[in-house]
């Protein structure tokens, strides 16, 4: 349903924001590190109008699910408290929020690993500071979505979802500091493209271990005397880490290594072999990935003109990217799915760069 038929009243503003896919740099955000992400050609579509009483009404187009807030409502469950959860740290912030109509929509996948939640954070944030004339820029955008998705859906997350969203476009890769909130778009090396294919296993955020590896990571952090893994000087530093710290500050510190390689111009085929390199790191020292997610980055890398790939996002099933040669992401998205049926999980074209819908 359309917004007026839902509210019975025209929006006064609309936004949107893209989803993401990270090429390299996973799980490097909390620790401070580098990340190299690219929005994807799916949004999110917020349209935002006043409400007529003191409640705030939010509208799922896709959920066709309507969820009512009163002012004293506490733990809104589902998709509802992203944007709920956006409007209550602008509060904090110290912005008044009236009661308001919002309506969403959005071509993004859910639950692939492709940052669903950010771009519906980042399109709520952008409808309320036109609608309410914020003086807020697009990284003070990002920072609230990650508070709100901190504070409200319960993710310990990083900032490099928010950030993408916030600030990355579909023909560039986005290489951020995120210590520094330094950024800088970068081309895509050149004769490329990205695909993105779903292994078909869902994964939740909030329910996997991402908050555990948090916090083994600070742990080592602490053991190691550091702020943040970032702050390692020398890969040879983590020998006496004890298991499992010393493989994940490995990813951490080799990960970081490959974003910054990457940042410095270089073929597609040198770009993959970091991509590569960034899926078994994740795999067999981050422990993130799963038997389907191995198998379809394997179907991937052994096809030609597939320069490099890897599982993408936290891990834990979702998605695999791969950088592939220009114009070929559809034929060969066609070839690797057709033998990818690990326990009967289907698996599916979610992004192809070039194009405008996956
Ligand atoms: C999720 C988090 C990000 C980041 C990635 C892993 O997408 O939201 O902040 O940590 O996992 O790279």
């Amino acid at each position: 349903m359309e917004f007026q038929q839902v509210f019975k009243a025209a929006p006064q503003v609309q936004a949107s924001a893209p989803g993401r896919v990270n090429l390299l740099g996973e799980h490097t955000d909390y620790n401070e590190g580098f990340v190299l992400p690219t929005a994807i050609p799916q949004q999110t579509i917020a349209a935002i109008g006043w409400s007529p009483d003191n409640c705030h009404h939010i509208y799922s187009v896709e959920l066709a699910e309507k969820v009512d807030i009163s002012p004293t409502a506490t733990g809104i469950p589902g998709f509802a408290s992203y944007p709920y959860g956006c409007i209550k740290v602008l509060e904090q912030a110290g912005y008044a929020i009236p009661p308001l109509n919002l309506w969403i929509t959005s071509s993004v996948p859910i639950g692939a690993g492709l940052s669903s939640s950010a771009a519906l954070e980042i399109a709520t944030l952008r409808g309320l500071r036109s609608l309410l004339h914020l003086p807020l820029d697009d990284v003070s955008l990002a920072r609230l979505g990650q508070q709100a998705e901190q504070q409200y859906a319960g993710v310990q997350c990083g900032i490099m979802d928010q950030m993408a969203s916030s600030l990355a476009d579909p023909k560039h890769l986005l290489f951020l500091d995120t210590r520094h909130l330094d950024y800088q778009l970068l081309p895509l090396p050149d004769g490329a493209e990205i695909l993105v294919l779903d292994s078909g296993v869902p994964r939740t955020l909030a329910g996997s271990s991402y908050n555990q590896r948090r916090a083994e990571c600070e742990a080592a952090a602490r053991q190691l005397g550091v702020k943040a893994l970032r702050d390692v000087p020398d890969i040879r530093a983590i020998g006496n880490l004890p298991e499992p710290l010393q493989r994940r500050a490995r990813h951490v510190i080799t990960e970081n290594a490959r974003v910054l390689e990457a940042r410095q111009s270089m073929s597609a085929r040198q770009f993959g072999h970091l991509m590569n390199a960034s899926h078994a790191s994740l795999r067999d020292d981050y422990d993130v990935s799963t038997p389907e997610l191995d198998s379809l980055v394997k179907c991937l890398q052994e096809t030609p003109q597939v320069f490099g790939a890897k599982l993408t996002g936290a891990g834990f099933g979702g998605a695999c990217v791969a950088l592939v040669a220009a114009g070929e992401g559809r034929a060969i998205a066609q070839a690797v799915l057709s033998q990818y049926h690990p326990s009967e999980r289907k698996g599916r074209l979610l992004v192809i760069s070039s194009e405008d819908r996956g």
